[in-house]
């Protein structure tokens, strides 16, 4: 294992990420985080610039199949109180984002069948008949002929996190889950041409630096282009109420970690970091991120939406959330892009470096 500057020096000369370096860095010392951050909000000036890319999130449905032990959407949870946005209501949401200045939607839901491949088509052609926007979908584990229905229909990405590569939690984690069948979806996304997101949780019971660092290997190695992550707040309704969670500086630490490793993907500074933290998501952009994902959710079922207690923006509206982010960008410097925020793929010596 390396001391903390020589594995903050392997870092930054972009080797390929192996755990002698990542560990040392992934749980850091309080003293040496700093250095850690700045090295990270370096990296992102030089390949992201000041820009924030914004995308709008719809919260279309809280109807889940699943029973993930951390999530308050799991179908164990019967004092979730369900809802279904109408195709014509994501529609309707998606023209008011790109109406608030938004150039992405964010089309995310539990994993509920009522959207057939067919049915979400539908409304992937309506959006993109509507507007201008891209569309990000994260609507679970689906089979491939529907991620690929849906690609033709005109999705660009795809977000479905890993949320982790350790095949003792993952098993632990989702009693109805497959850590190998949740990698192939994401194959099967990345061979489809989407623009590949994933992610992980941090906090999560038995989680320790040497799990994330395999995370970090296993996400470079799917040439993941978007990665967000996030603390794990506990569910008081799940099983897994009792757990300590995920903390701001833990998370922050991934966070540089993953801009170090990965100059060019994008990198959000998540709600939930919001959610634990007033300035949480500032933090995050100080450290890495380039990303924030507003919600745009209409008012009336944004509560219901309750992935993990605590979550910020239940009660403020899109234009409302539109101008509050806006200030906090500005107000760290930082500026809103203007453009899609599509993925850059590697074009440079230092990104193909990267990537081996
Ligand atoms: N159902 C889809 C899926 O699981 O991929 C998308 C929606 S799911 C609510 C989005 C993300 O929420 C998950 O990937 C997970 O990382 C995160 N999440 C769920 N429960 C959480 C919790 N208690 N704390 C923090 N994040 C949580
Ligand atoms: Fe459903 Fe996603 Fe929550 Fe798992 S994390 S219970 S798949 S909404
Ligand atoms: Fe929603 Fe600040 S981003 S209130």
């Amino acid at each position: 294992m390396l001391p903390f500057a020589d594995a903050l020096a392997r870092a930054l000369a972009f080797a390929s990420p192996a755990r002698g370096w990542l560990v040392p860095l992934l749980g850091c010392a309080e003293e040496d985080a700093p250095r850690l951050y700045a090295a990270a909000d370096g990296v992102r000036a030089a390949h992201q610039g000041t820009d924030v890319q914004l995308r709008g999130l719809i919260e279309f449905s809280n109807v889940c199949r699943k029973n993930c032990a951390y999530c308050g959407l799991r179908v164990a949870n019967r004092g979730a109180d369900r809802y279904r946005l109408t195709p014509e209501e994501i529609v309707a949401t998606a023209r008011r984002a790109e109406q608030l200045g938004y150039k992405t939607v964010v089309l995310q839901s539990g994993e509920d069948r009522w959207f057939t491949a067919e049915r979400m088509a539908a409304i992937i052609r309506a959006i993109k008949a509507a507007t201008d926007l891209a569309i990000t979908l994260s609507a679970g584990e689906r089979d491939r002929r529907t991620y690929a229905r849906w690609r033709e229909a005109g999705a660009d990405r795809y977000l479905l996190r890993i949320e982790t590569t350790d095949p003792a939690l993952f098993a632990a984690l989702h009693p109805d889950g497959d850590l190998a069948a949740r990698q192939q979806c994401l194959y099967d996304l990345r061979d489809l041409g989407y623009q590949l997101g994933t992610g992980v949780m941090v906090g999560l019971p038995g989680q320790t630096p040497d799990t994330l660092a395999g995370d970090v290997i296993w996400m470079h190695e799917l040439g993941a282009e978007m990665i967000g992550v996030g603390p794990f707040i506990p569910h008081p309704d799940t099983p897994l109420c009792d757990a300590a969670g995920g903390t701001v500086e833990q998370t922050l630490r991934l966070v540089a970690v993953l801009r170090l490793v990965f100059p060019y993907a994008h990198l959000p500074a998540t709600t939930a970091m919001g959610s634990l933290h007033p300035l949480g998501r500032e933090r995050a952009l100080q450290a890495g991120a380039n990303v924030v994902m507003p919600n745009v959710t209409p008012g009336a079922v944004r509560p219901k939406y309750a992935i993990y207690p605590g979550k910020i923006c239940l009660t403020d509206d899109a234009e409302h959330c539109r101008g509050c982010i806006t200030g906090r960008i500005h107000a760290i410097g930082r500026t809103v892009a203007t453009d899609h925020g599509h993925v850059k793929r590697v074009t440079t010596i230092t990104d193909t470096n990267n990537k081996e």
